[in-house]
């Protein structure tokens, strides 16, 4: 802990100079400079600490806590490349430690920032017992981040390593967090047409997030990017999304279902043979990486992802008193049981239990021999000696091994609302990195973008009603609910079977709900491809 904290201004020894609640990355200044505050970094930080002083352990946390939400206000605001503070500004990756943009070339926006920001601040309410403080103080901070992300989910977004621009697994799966626990929070606060919106497009990205998972048995990393897809992004987003309750559904890819046991297997092969350090072991904990591919500083082991093979793997008899091996996971449970077959294995009869936690062991072992004798964690050792390299000190690896050590005595952090979730039978297609969204499976379909111009009056929303069931048949009390992204501009994108004639209008609710004129709008889709369709309210 005292790594980690030493880099959170300005009581932290390697950051004295930067304002109170900021946290550096690294206090490397250079090769790599990363004397910077990123999004991504400070919130799993942040987060990290929340669930620390949660515990009761560690009381003197409240004010680093009270110094991140002030530095994250103030940070929000700042306009930067990516745009102000409501247009587009919030996915800014990264800040200079002052707190001013840092306005040099750099992979933006990262879309993944605002969702794990909003997170952080959200585990915080449950420190505070007082809707109205909660809707004084951190509701202003987190409703931004969470408007940023329904509006947005949808768009291209570079992936957490700042290389790839497309969708991203590790993106889509905390935005689907942050949107579900938001609606939830917002219920609670009394805000209850946010709650809706922020439900229904948590819906959507649930949907969505249902595509990353290949016919190979693994999931896809990125949309984009021509590499295999095999990357610690999947099983970061696997522990970050972990939720008590949920046991081991795979709809949200938990540390214990099925398909995410099976994807950490193929990850985690993917670095057997190319470490040297890994003398090729065919079984058992070795060192892992980013990805197979990465040339990133060398292109070596880094020591979070070790940690997150390690927490993946603790979790797994967190979650329920037993596991279910299906054939999606019998590769997985065969490394360490070769007779198992497909069944449920309750974890106090099984040996699987044993050996689950001594292969998690492994991996934490694996980071302790490569850690050197000050106990200084730096982003990456090197593949061929193990020696310490990259950003020395960085704050990220210091939490990834506390909640890599939590996960094994136990501690999980509080539930985010992620049991009983079903995948809707309509999905609201991605509409910017490529591949539709899944989830719907049978008839064929194409995306329909719906844009309609129109000036609401305060409290109206525009929603879309029309002649088929993917728009409810005309049935306005389901009618589907446009998001407004900017002041009178409203879209929602629909899949809509081709080949077909569609007719459908616009509706304001508020109280009373006026129709369109008539007549009709229509439209045919085509057999394949997008349609966008541009309207004006009548
Ligand atoms: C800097 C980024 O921080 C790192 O993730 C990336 O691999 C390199 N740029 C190369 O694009
Ligand atoms: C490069 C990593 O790829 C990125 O994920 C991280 O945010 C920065 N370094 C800072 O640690």
């Amino acid at each position: 802990m005292d790594g980690m904290l030493a880099n959170i201004g300005p009581s932290g020894s390697k950051a004295q100079s930067v304002p109170a609640g900021v946290v550096v990355a690294s206090p490397s200044k250079n090769n790599p400079d990363y004397f910077y505050t990123w999004t991504r970094d400070l919130s799993l930080v942040f987060k990290c600490v929340v669930d620390k002083y949660s515990s009761g352990q560690y009381p003197e946390l409240q004010s680093l806590i009270q110094d991140f939400v002030q530095a994250e206000a103030v940070i929000q605001k700042v306009p930067n490349p990516s745009g102000n503070f409501a247009s587009g500004g919030l996915g800014e990756p990264k800040f200079n430690a002052d707190e001013t943009a840092f306005i040099g070339a750099w992979g933006r926006p990262q879309r993944d920032g605002p969702a794990l920001r909003a997170i952080a601040v959200i585990s915080c309410a449950s420190l505070l017992n007082d809707s109205a403080t909660v809707l004084n103080t951190l509701w202003p901070i987190i409703e931004p981040d969470l408007d940023y992300v329904q509006n947005d989910w949808n768009l291209t977004t570079f992936d957490l390593w700042e290389e790839v621009s497309s969708s991203s697994f590790f993106t889509t799966a905390v935005q689907h967090r942050a949107l579900r626990q938001g609606a939830a929070l917002a219920k609670s606060l009394g805000q209850t047409s946010v709650a809706i919106s922020y439900s229904t497009q948590a819906d959507n990205l649930l949907c969505f997030l249902q595509s990353y998972w290949n016919l190979k048995g693994y999931i896809t990393a990125n949309t984009g990017g021509g590499r295999s897809g095999k990357d610690a992004n999947t099983v970061l987003a696997s522990i970050h999304t972990f939720d008590i309750f949920a046991g081991c559904d795979s709809v949200t890819f938990q540390p214990c279902s099925d398909k995410a046991l099976a994807n950490l297997k193929v990850y985690v092969d993917s670095f057997r043979s190319i470490y040297r350090i890994n003398n090729n072991a065919s079984s058992g904990a070795v060192a892992t990486g980013r990805y197979a591919e990465d040339s990133y500083m060398g292109g070596n082991p880094w020591y979070l992802t070790t940690f997150a093979v390690a927490q993946q793997l603790y979790a797994v008899w967190n979650a329920q008193g037993y596991l279910t091996v299906s054939d999606i996971s019998l590769a997985f449970f065969r490394q360490f049981m070769p007779s198992v077959t497909a069944g449920t294995y309750p974890s106090s009869s099984s040996t699987l239990t044993s050996a689950i936690t001594s292969h998690a062991d492994g991996y934490v072992a694996i980071v302790d021999k490569y850690t050197p004798l000050n106990g200084g964690l730096s982003e990456q050792h090197s593949r061929d000696t193990g020696v310490p390299l990259s950003a020395v000190d960085l704050t990220w690896s210091y939490a990834f091994g506390l909640t890599a050590l939590d996960a094994k005595a136990g501690k999980t952090p509080e539930s985010w609302g992620a049991s009983g979730l079903t995948v809707p039978a309509v999905c609201a297609p991605d509409n910017g990195g490529g591949s539709g969204g899944g989830g719907g499976g049978g008839a064929p379909s194409v995306s329909v973008k719906f844009i309609e111009t129109v000036t609401v009056d305060p409290g109206e929303s525009i929603y879309l009603v029309g002649s088929v069931p993917q728009l409810m048949q005309w049935n306005a009390n389901n009618a589907i609910p446009l998001i407004s992204t900017n002041s009178n501009t409203w879209k929602v994108s629909v899949s809509l079977p081709t080949n077909t004639h569609v007719e459908y209008k616009y509706i304001r609710k508020a109280n009373n709900a006026p129709w369109e004129s008539d007549p009709n709008m229509q439209l045919t889709t085509p057999a394949d491809g997008t349609v966008t369709e541009h309207d004006t309210w009548r």
